[in-house]
């Protein structure tokens, strides 16, 4: 039982470059598809479909791939930032503004030309033995789940599965969301010929990384999301 809750603990985002020589063996990528798998969907719906992309020459065409950052991204991202590892801990929520190019966490600063898209992952993305992309089906849906919302949990419970079955191979995976939405999304469909019926759900890459993640990893305390019968009540 330990055991499973130390791989929860373990598993954590690889933001840095992967080793690009260090190539995932295939049986280890059959390993984590296994894990998808296996993931719970409602509804039993099996609403994903996933590229496995370790093509150098797509891989360098996908990293070409910009994403604009909008300034609604900029605000609210700032708002969730904190600026010290202190900070961070005391509010046990959000993410250390130092992991993003200045411009993102001084709204004075503005950004330089080739800061305006997100296309400073893209020397990450070339150099990622592979990148899964996790694509889904929003008709392939769960009885009543207005707004696939469901079918979207769901995605949730794939993602989980496969990062937990990465992290316990000692892959690095990092979540990339800055392909889900247009322009970026249909440059990435058209690339890979994704269908019009699928959508990009995430992006992840996999590797090896070069150092160890040292990023400051808080969370709330239990008894900060949990009540005693009813909402509010605190045991
Ligand atoms: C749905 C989802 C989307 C995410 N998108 C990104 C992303 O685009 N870029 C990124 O660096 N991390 C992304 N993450 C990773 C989270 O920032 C990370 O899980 C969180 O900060 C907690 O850190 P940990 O994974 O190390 O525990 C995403 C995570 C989830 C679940």
């Amino acid at each position: 039982m330990d055991d499973v809750l130390r791989a929860i603990q373990k598993r954590q985002s690889a933001r840095g470059p992967f080793d690009c020589r260090h190539f995932i063996n295939a049986q280890d990528v059959q390993r984590i598809l296994e894990a998808a798998r296996w993931a719970p969907t409602a509804h039993n719906m099996q609403n994903f479909e996933i590229i496995v992309v370790d093509d150098l020459a797509i891989l360098e065409k996908l990293a070409e791939i910009k994403s604009p950052i909008t300034q609604a991204f900029i605000e609210e991202n700032y708002r969730q930032l904190s600026f010290s590892e202190e900070k961070l801990e005391q509010k046990k929520v959000g993410i250390l503004g130092t992991m993003f190019p200045e411009f993102m966490r001084n709204p004075t600063v503005k950004p330089k030309p080739n800061e305006q898209t997100a296309s400073f992952q893209g020397r990450l993305v070339k150099a990622s033995p592979v990148l899964l992309v996790v694509l889904y089906d929003p008709h392939r849906r769960a009885p009543a789940s207005e707004g696939d919302f469901l079918g979207i949990m769901s995605l949730g419970c794939v993602m989980e599965n496969m990062w937990l079955m990465a992290s316990s191979l000692g892959i690095s995976c990092h979540i990339v969301s800055s392909f889900n939405d247009d322009p970026a999304a249909q440059k990435v469909k058209t690339l890979l010929s994704i269908p019009n019926n699928l959508q990009i759900a995430f992006t992840c890459r996999l590797g090896y990384a070069m150092k160890p993640a040292r990023d400051l990893r808080v969370r709330r305390d239990i008894e900060d999301f949990t009540y005693s019968n009813r909402y509010g009540i605190k045991a």
